[in-house]
């Protein structure tokens, strides 16, 4: 199956078999897509729970309007932001480079001043809400490599944000929610699985210039 056919079958799953649960291969597999996610200067703002907690989950589900996806799904995957991004956080991206690639710290300098001038012009409402967006990214490499994989995923921002931060204690960890991916198998009976995609046609979507 071409890449188009599995993004034509994946879809937002409302079902999931509660009974089925991915590999520990499957599982490390989507992960490494993941992590694999570009991001604005290749910083990755943010980090990624996966929650397999039962209480946990029972705790989440009631701050998402009840979704069971929450629940019956193999993990829930939940992007949250960095809430200080700083030039810590750049001089640990900056050592990772110069480690990575062997490079002298000194000739990553210019490189990382870019960065701390860019992060340093921001408000910290704007910082979140830049990381936010690269969160959203990671998102979109889950759920394209969950589709070539055969895996299923439900996107979802309708959940309390604040609960959400309150339940994983993620504001002692310096995060903040930004959006979450159930991921798992449908339930047989997921009726959304059948229907077509609506989508806005191409001369209307596409401009080409
Ligand atoms: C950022 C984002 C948030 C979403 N939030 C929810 C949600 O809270 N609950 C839900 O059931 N679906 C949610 N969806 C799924 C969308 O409704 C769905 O992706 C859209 O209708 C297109 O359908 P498809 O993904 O099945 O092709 C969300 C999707 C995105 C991308």
């Amino acid at each position: 199956m071409s890449l188009i056919d599995k993004l034509q079958k994946r879809y937002a799953t409302k079902k999931f078999d509660a009974s089925r649960k991915l590999s520990d291969e499957q599982l490390d597999d989507l992960l490494s897509a993941v992590q694999l996610s570009p991001s604005s200067f290749g910083l990755q703002s943010y980090k990624i729970l996966v929650v397999e907690d039962p209480e946990i989950r029972r705790q989440l589900r009631e701050a998402a309007h009840g979704q069971t996806q929450i629940t019956d799904a193999s993990q829930v995957i939940v992007f949250a932001s960095e809430t200080n991004i700083d030039e810590s956080l750049v001089g640990k991206y900056v050592d990772n480079i110069a480690n990575t690639r062997h490079i002298g710290r000194q000739h990553l300098a210019g490189f990382e001043n870019a960065m701390v001038g860019t992060v340093n012009h921001l408000s910290e409402d704007q910082k979140i809400a830049w990381s936010h967006k690269q969160a959203y990214i990671a998102l979109g490499v889950l759920l394209t490599a969950a589709a070539e994989m055969g895996i299923d995923a439900c996107p979802m921002e309708g959940f309390e944000a604040g609960k959400f931060d309150a339940i994983l204690g993620l504001k002692e960890k310096g995060l903040t929610v930004s959006v979450i991916a159930p991921i798992g198998f449908h339930a047989a009976d997921d009726d959304y699985s059948h229907l077509p995609k609506v989508r806005r046609p191409k001369e209307e979507l596409f401009i080409h210039v």
